[in-house]
């Protein structure tokens, strides 16, 4: 529906909404892109994962860490990561923390207040909020890619429709 001011006038805000909105649009395909590139340049799996957390953490201004954690068994393994320090938590039970239930669900689970989740395993003293998209490949999750960030209620619906893009683009790279 279309943001219309008092009095259903058109106002200067409106406007700037719809620029910020196409802005992210456009930088959410232009990202994409670049994913893209960067895993065609790398046949070999860990040096393209290892390149996708790189980009996706010095792309987005927040998000602070990213990891892609890889299912082995019914564990979650730390395949790839990149932030200001590594994280003790890098083997996962399926029915531990957030990582563990987007793995069991095979849902996207993004969590505005990682305080409040009594799941969460905590691993940055600065982290506030985190998503985390499963890996599917066919019916199975293979993977996932985790993302914290400092800022409470950082994620919404575009770090999901990206996230889970650049998930189906490392699916289609890596595990077929
Ligand atoms: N917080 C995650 C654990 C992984 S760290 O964020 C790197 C969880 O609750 O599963």
């Amino acid at each position: 529906m279309k943001q219309r001011g008092a009095g259903g006038r058109w106002t200067k805000e409106s406007d700037d909404i719809i620029r910020a909105l196409m802005e992210n649009l456009e930088h959410s395909e232009d990202r994409l892109q670049r994913v893209k590139d960067l895993l065609a340049l790398r046949p070999e799996r860990d040096g393209g994962l290892q390149a996708a957390v790189s980009y996706l953490r010095t792309e987005v201004a927040h998000y602070d860490w990213v990891g892609i954690y890889l299912l082995a068994g019914e564990r979650l393994r730390l395949a790839a990561w990149d932030g200001p320090e590594a994280t003790e938590h890098t083997d996962i039970g399926i029915g531990e923390g957030i990582c563990g239930l987007a793995a069991r669900t095979k849902q996207t689970v993004l969590v505005d207040d990682v305080d409040v989740r009594s799941e969460y395993l905590a691993c940055f003293p600065a982290t506030k909020s985190e998503i985390v998209v499963p890996l599917i490949s066919g019916e199975e999750c293979v993977g996932e890619i985790d993302v914290d960030s400092d800022k409470p209620s950082a994620f919404g619906e575009e770090d999901r429709e990206f996230l889970e893009a650049v998930a189906a683009l490392l699916v289609g790279a890596y595990f077929k």
